[in-house]
C-alpha cells in the first residue's frame, strides 16, 4: 500500500518553525510537497531552501497580526496551520514565585499566539470550506509539576480546551482542529538541559537524561521522543489521510502519562 500523504501543493504556516519540533515540522511538510511559511523571532540557523521565513514575536498581538498579514498577502490564506510556538521561562518556586507578569507571559507564549492566528486565518479556511489546525500542547496539562510548571501547564490546559471548543465550532464547516501533546522531546534545547543537569550533578549525559526522566515520573519507553517523530505525527494529522480525525488530542510521550 502506498502511503502518499496527499499534501502536494498545500499551503502551511508553522509557528516556532526554526528550532526543535517546529523546524522538524517545517522539514517534514516541505518534504511532502507543501508550500511552507515559518515564523520565529530570529532567522533560522539552517533555513530550508524554498521555505518563507517571517520574523515576528507571536507572543504579542502586533507580532501575530504581522504574521497573519504576511500569509494573507502572500497566499490569501492557508490550508494548514500548525501552532508549535510555546515554552516556559517561569522561575521555579511554586505558586509564590508566579506574579501576574509571569502568568501573563506563559499565557502569551502558549495560548494567545494560537488564539490570535486562528482568529486571523480561519475566515479564509471557512470561506474555502476546508483546512486543518494543529495546536501543540503538552502532557504537562495532565501532569503539572508544582515546583516549576504550574503556569505553563495551566496555559497548555487552556490551549487544549480551546482547541476542543474550536473543533466543535468549525469542524461542521470543513475545518479540522486537533491538538498534539508531547512528553519530553529531545530537541537541541533538551540536549543542552541534559548537559547542564549532568554538570550540576557531576555526572555524564546518560545519567543526566535519567535524572530528567525521573523528574517526569519516568518514561516507560526509556527515552524522549525525537522531534522528527512528533513532526511525523503532525504531518499525518494534517493530511487528508487523517480526514475523519478532529477534536482529538494525541499524546506522544513514550507512555509517560500513567493513566488512559
Ligand atoms: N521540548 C519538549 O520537551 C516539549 C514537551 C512538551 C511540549 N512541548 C511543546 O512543543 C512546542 C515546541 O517546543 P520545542 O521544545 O521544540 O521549542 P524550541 O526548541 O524552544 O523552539 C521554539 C521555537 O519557537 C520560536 N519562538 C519562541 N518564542 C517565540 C515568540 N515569542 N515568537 C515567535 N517565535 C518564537 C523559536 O525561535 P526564536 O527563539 O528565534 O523566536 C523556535 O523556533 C512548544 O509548544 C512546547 O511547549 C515541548
Amino acid at each position: 500500500m502506498s502511503f502518499d500523504l496527499q499534501l502536494q501543493g498545500k499551503r502551511a504556516l508553522v509557528t516556532g518553525g526554526t528550532k526543535g519540533v517546529g523546524a522538524a515540522v517545517v522539514h517534514a511538510l516541505w518534504d511532502a510537497g507543501v508550500r511552507v511559511m515559518a515564523t520565529a523571532r530570529s532567522a533560522p540557523v539552517h533555513p530550508v531552501d524554498g521555505v518563507l521565513y517571517v520574523a515576528a514575536d507571536v507572543s504579542t498581538a502586533e507580532g501575530a497580526a504581522e504574521v497573519a498579514q504576511a500569509v494573507l498577502s502572500q497566499w490569501g490564506g492557508v490550508d494548514i496551520l500548525v501552532n508549535v510556538v510555546g515554552g516556559s521561562s517561569a522561575p521555579g518556586g511554586g505558586f509564590a514565585a508566579l506574579d501576574d507578569a509571569q502568568w501573563f507571559k506563559e499565557l502569551n507564549q502558549n495560548l494567545m499566539p494560537a488564539v490570535r492566528l486562528d482568529r486571523a486565518l480561519l475566515p479564509a479556511m471557512l470561506a474555502q470550506g476546508s483546512g486543518v489546525i494543529v495546536h501543540v500542547s503538552s502532557i504537562q496539562r495532565l501532569l503539572p509539576l508544582p515546583e516549576s510548571t504550574t503556569a505553563y501547564a495551566a496555559a497548555k490546559a487552556a490551549l487544549s480546551t480551546y482547541s476542543k471548543a474550536l473543533s466543535k465550532e468549525v469542524t461542521p464547516k470543513g475545518v479540522r482542529v486537533l491538538s498534539v501533546a508531547p512528553g519530553w522531546i529531545e530537541t537541541d534545547a533538551a540536549i543542552a538541559l541534559v548537559e547542564r543537569v549532568a554538570a550540576q550533578a557531576g555526572t555524564d549525559a546518560e545519567v543526566g537524561k535519567r535524572i530528567i526522566m525521573q523528574s517526569l515520573g519516568g518514561i516507560p519507553l526509556g527515552r524522549p521522543a525525537k522531534p522528527q517523530e512528533v513532526a511525523d505525527l503532525i504531518s499525518f494529522l494534517v493530511s487528508p489521510r487523517a480526514g475523519s480525525i478532529s477534536g482529538a488530542e494525541y499524546l506522544i510521550d513514550g507512555g509517560t502519562v500513567p493513566t488512559i
